[in-house]
């Protein structure tokens, strides 16, 4: 147990709350070089397309100032700043590795000069209040220990009329197609991840952390409890993934 005595979950394992962010730490560690062409295999490339609706949606505007956490390798902020000249990203998460591995693609694309990198805690933002336009975080939230502080955060560092859109693996409302999901995601996925990168261990947690995220509508409220308004989703790919938005009005 922890030293406040509480527990969370690490996938299917019970753990002490101060233990969980290290533990994701070491999986992010583990797969950062692997990481991009594991989202292409495991995914058959479908997360590109749930990425790009979610661009879509958000319509990133000119000299926009976003904050992408547990941006990972910049798959978001790459987007983002293809879309909207003039823009600035900040890039955001907690593993070293993962953003390592973003600021070479950064140098490669030639787009380093539109992003910043920052390591740091989705649930401690390290930026004074009303600060970016947009704030988003894609694939990254159900990682998170206590959601809720990471949501009240992406608030209070969100200027007055800003966005937040978030990008997560979700629930399928049909119990016969979450059968088929689980059956390729529980017996496929850590058998790629053992043999793509060599790792059965972290893509066993990322399965099982994919079953322990709210559902849309448990998720859109706590989204609301955090005060953001007008919130709405949209299932992708039948709900295996949904984008929620909300405002800070
Ligand atoms: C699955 S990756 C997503 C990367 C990228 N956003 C994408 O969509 O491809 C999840 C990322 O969340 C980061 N992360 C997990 N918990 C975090 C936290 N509390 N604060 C910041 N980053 C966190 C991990 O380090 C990891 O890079």
């Amino acid at each position: 147990m922890s030293e406040n005595g509480k527990t969370t979950h690490f996938g299917f394992k019970d753990v002490a709350e101060d233990q969980k962010a290290g533990l994701v730490h070491g999986v992010f560690t583990s797969v950062a070089s692997k990481y991009d062409i594991m989202n292409d295999v495991m995914s058959m490339g479908i997360h590109r397309v749930w990425k790009d609706a979610m661009m879509d949606w958000l319509a990133p505007r000119p000299g926009q100032r976003l904050l992408d956490v547990a941006g990972g390798t910049g798959d978001i902020s790459f987007r983002f700043l293809k879309r909207a000249p003039g823009a600035k990203s900040v890039v955001l998460d907690m593993t070293e590795s993962m953003l390592v591995e973003g600021r070479k693609r950064a140098e490669a694309a030639q787009m380093a000069d539109s992003l910043d990198w920052v390591t740091g805690d989705a649930m401690q933002l390290p930026f004074e209040d009303n600060q970016f336009d947009v704030y988003t975080i894609s694939f990254g939230i159900r990682n998170v220990t206590r959601i809720q502080d990471a949501l009240s955060e992406a608030y209070r560092v969100l200027k007055p009329g800003g966005r937040l859109m978030v990008l997560e693996f979700s629930q399928l409302p049909n119990p016969m197609m979450q059968k088929a999901y689980d059956l390729y995601s529980f017996n496929v996925i850590p058998r790629m991840g053992q043999m793509i990168a060599g790792d059965h261990d972290s893509y066993q947690y990322l399965v099982e952390s994919i079953r322990k995220f709210p559902d849309q509508d448990t998720f859109a409220q706590m989204i609301r409890t955090a005060g953001f308004s007008n919130v709405k989703y949209r299932n992708l790919t039948m709900g295996i993934a949904a984008l929620h938005s909300g405002w800070k009005l």
